[in-house]
């Protein structure tokens, strides 16, 4: 595991964008999952005005976790990328997979499942992301797995139909075992609110394993978090 701070939020996009940088010029194609949340907003903001000339084509974009609401909805992580990136960058929309958010959740979550083994190379019988991109509620929830969920984690599935436990949202998210298949893990975690968490599950306090972010551990050992100073406040 590493662990990266950086002094701020922009900061910690512009450190995460270089990363990126780094692992699309290096592979030959790079199947990518996003996650929803306040950090990647701000890294595809930063990408889509410094990294004019990354080659997008070898990119092909996911997502971890989906809002079960329509393209067009102000929830859907899907708009948030094509407001905040893929609007300003030059991409195929052949590399674009986005989830259903506005069809019927079960159905989509077995559709979608189809879709990664289709696209992915399958590695240990399970679709393999290059990349994994997460980040962490304040209740330790990661991707869409929320800790009264938890049980999700190690479905036999690659994805589930989750549930908000505050607003009831169903969201559309992927499982422990496609996760922790992935090459590399990286988790964008900012702010105060995180620091706690960050601190139990970092330094693996006793209870840790009941926030679905500690159950992050991919097989590969290519986890890292990109935290800023505020989310690293606990564990310096
Ligand atoms: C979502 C997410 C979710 C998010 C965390 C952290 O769609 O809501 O993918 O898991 O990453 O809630 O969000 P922030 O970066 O806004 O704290």
């Amino acid at each position: 595991m590493h662990i990266n701070i950086s002094p701020s939020k922009t900061e910690v996009a512009k450190s995460f964008s270089d990363y990126l940088e780094e692992q699309i010029k290096k592979n030959k194609t790079t199947h990518i999952a996003l996650s929803g949340g306040s950090t990647p907003k701000v890294v595809f903001d930063y990408m889509a005005e410094h990294y004019k000339d990354v080659d997008w084509s070898t990119v092909h974009l996911y997502w971890g976790d989906e809002r079960c609401v329509p393209p067009t909805d102000s929830e859907s992580n899907y708009k948030m990328t094509v407001e905040h990136l893929l609007s300003k960058i030059t991409i195929p929309k052949d590399n674009i997979h986005r989830v259903h958010g506005e069809d019927l959740p079960e159905l989509e979550a077995e559709r979608y499942s189809k879709v990664l083994e289709e696209e992915l190379p399958i590695v240990n019988n399970i679709p393999q992301f290059d990349l994994v991109i997460l980040g962490m509620g304040d209740d330790g929830h990661t991707a869409s797995i929320f800790p009264h969920e938890i049980e999700l984690w190690d479905s036999k599935n690659t994805c589930e139909v989750a549930v908000h436990p505050d607003s009831g949202q169903r969201r559309i998210t992927i499982t422990g075992k496609l996760i922790n298949n992935a090459k590399i893990v990286a988790f964008l975690v900012t702010g105060s609110s995180k620091a706690e968490k960050v601190r139990t599950i970092i330094t693996k306090e006793e209870g840790h394993d009941n926030y679905p972010a500690s159950l992050v551990v991919p097989t590969s050992g290519d986890l890292i978090w990109f935290l800023d100073e505020e989310a690293a406040a606990q564990i310096n």
